[in-house]
């Protein structure tokens, strides 16, 4: 029986040791290791609950109160992160308030762009929402994450009627693209993983440009992972054509249904900004995104583009909060069934699983190289060791990988399910191939959520998903029950939570 369990420890002193001056932790290790296992003693679990909603109780009571104190709480300063003064638990309080809070328009939530009439807002006062986003501007399209990123527990996906219609023309949804939210588990790790397959992709560009030459064409691979094949055009340029699953910049970009997010922090600070429409100060004080009207919005004061009379929205603190929470998320186990008879099943399910070809795209394992990974605002700040989460307690350390279901790479999966027109430069037919891991925890499924159940998202497979679709349809309904079973073993580690 293989139950994958993992722990939790941020940054261990050693592995901050190498930076002048030392960034000190910002989770010291051993903090986080309770939440990310199963609980052991599920009374001890339900007295952590209760005593995390009595707080919160608390400070909702202060909030009542005292309108505004719970936000001179929640607006943490990237400096005081720097300086240690905010840390371990107490930043990850902070994030998973901020993760769950509605924000309001004194905070920045929407846009006050109604009385410019511009293209980019709606009609109506701040904070001017809308379920359908103008193009890279966004909606806002709601007022907090959790109410879109809850199905399977905090951080989790969202059920259909919370899709989001992006990169459309404001108004009407046929103009958009429809995308269920995805479920944010072990986000750091896929991080770190897409990092390294990056690197290792850039090692062979340098080497075909140094050794080869224009004529050389080379099988491009990272992890085991084939990207097609590099050649150079006669200027030294990869040449678009040859490559596939992966940009011409060879940048691997694991976020993101299409795959078009490179890092955790990106894809907060979007979400900020495009369901939120609460501006990430880093964003308006980068002169090319601040210029960048379209993205930004078009108000006349430099500070405050969105125009809603607040500035500094979503200071880097405040995204630091957010991104460290998400990266402390329990990454999902493997929690095979106790009967005898489901036990067998599920690893008949597992056999058909690499036989029938759903793990030519779903890997199902991933070597990871080195488990620090940066979260910070800055190159070389925020730093976090994952070792722990890739081994149980008391075991010892193997060659760490990571049971993904992913080859982390674009897939052409054919006319029923291309949408009409690229987004962010991804042709239209090409998806990411979504991790496996934790699937049984986050319906429905696929990018508009058009699968409920595990069955549907099987047969929704064309393009490139086509034959393993078709081996699944010609599959006995035992097997094909077995199939489903092993995919319900990929789960998230459950705590009990009060709801907000
Ligand atoms: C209205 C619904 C909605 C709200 C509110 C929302 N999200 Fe999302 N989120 C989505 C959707 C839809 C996607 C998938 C977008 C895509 O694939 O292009 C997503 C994707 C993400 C991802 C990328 C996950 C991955 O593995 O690809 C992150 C991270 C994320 N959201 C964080 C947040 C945070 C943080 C907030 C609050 C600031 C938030 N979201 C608020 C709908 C929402
Ligand atoms: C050619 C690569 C490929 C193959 C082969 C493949 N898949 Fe997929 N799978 C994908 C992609 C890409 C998506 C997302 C497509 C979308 O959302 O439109 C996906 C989506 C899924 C989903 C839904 C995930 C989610 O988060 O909503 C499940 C479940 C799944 N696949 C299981 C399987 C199984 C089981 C098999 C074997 C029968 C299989 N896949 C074969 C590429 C593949």
């Amino acid at each position: 029986m293989r139950v994958w369990l993992i722990v939790l420890f941020f940054c261990l002193p050693i592995s901050c040791a190498r930076r002048e001056p030392p960034a000190p932790p910002i989770l010291p290790a051993g903090e986080l290791s309770q939440r990310s296992l199963l609980p052991a003693d599920p009374y001890a679990d339900a007295r952590r609950a209760l005593a995390e909603r009595a707080v919160a109780r608390e400070r909702r009571f202060r909030e009542a109160y005292e309108p505004g104190s719970m936000w001179r709480w929640l607006r943490v300063e990237q400096a005081d992160i720097d300086a240690g003064r905010i840390q371990g638990q107490a930043l990850l309080d902070i994030g998973r308030a901020l993760f769950a809070v509605d924000f309001t328009p004194e905070q920045g939530l929407g846009n006050g762009l109604a009385q410019r009439k511009s293209r980019l807002a709606g009609p109506r006062p701040a904070p001017n929402l809308r379920h359908v986003q103008y193009k890279e501007f966004g909606g806002p399209d709601g007022t907090r994450c959790l109410s879109c990123h809850h199905v399977g527990g905090d951080g989790g996906g969202g059920f259909r009627s919370d899709n989001s219609f992006l990169d459309g023309d404001g108004e009407r949804p046929a103009s958009a693209l429809e995308r269920n939210p995805r479920a944010i588990v072990g986000a750091a790790i896929i991080q770190k993983l897409a990092e390294e397959m990056t690197a290792e992709l850039r090692q062979q560009l340098d080497r075909v440009r140094r050794f080869g030459g224009a004529s050389t064409a080379v099988p491009l691979v990272a992890k085991g992972i084939s990207f097609g094949t590099l050649r150079l055009d006669r200027a030294g340029r990869v040449d678009p054509s040859a490559i596939s699953g992966v940009d011409a910049d060879l940048v691997v970009r694991p976020f993101g249904w299409k795959g078009d997010t490179a890092t955790l922090r990106e894809a907060v600070e979007q979400a900020l900004q495009k369901n939120l429409g609460v501006q990430p100060e880093r964003w308006i004080n980068d002169p090319r995104i601040r210029s960048d009207t379209a993205r930004v919005g078009d108000g006349p004061r430099a500070n405050d583009p969105d125009h809603d009379g607040v500035v500094r929205e979503a200071t880097d603190g405040m995204v630091t909060a957010l991104v460290t929470y998400l990266a402390s998320l329990a990454p999902p186990i493997e929690a095979m069934p106790e009967d005898p008879s489901f036990l067998l099943r599920a690893s008949r399910g597992a056999e058909l699983f690499e036989q029938i070809g759903c793990a030519g795209c779903h890997v199902p394992e991933l070597p990871l190289d080195s488990t620090v990974v940066e979260l910070g605002p800055r190159p070389g700040s925020g730093r976090v060791d994952l070792a722990p989460l890739l081994t149980a307690p008391g075991q010892p350390r193997r060659a760490r990988t990571v049971r993904l279901y992913s080859d982390l790479r674009r897939h052409d999966m054919g006319d029923s399910l291309a949408e009409p027109r690229p987004y962010r430069g991804v042709s239209g037919r090409l998806w990411l191939t979504p991790p496996l891991w934790g699937i049984a925890a986050s319906g429905p499924y696929m990018h508009d959520g058009r699968a409920t159940n595990l069955d549907a998202a099987i047969l929704a497979h064309d393009g490139e998903g086509r034959a393993a679709r078709e081996a699944y349809s010609k599959l006995h309904f035992e097997d094909q029950g077995a199939l489903n079973l092993f995919l319900t073993v990929l789960d998230r580690p459950h705590h009990m939570e009060f709801r907000r």
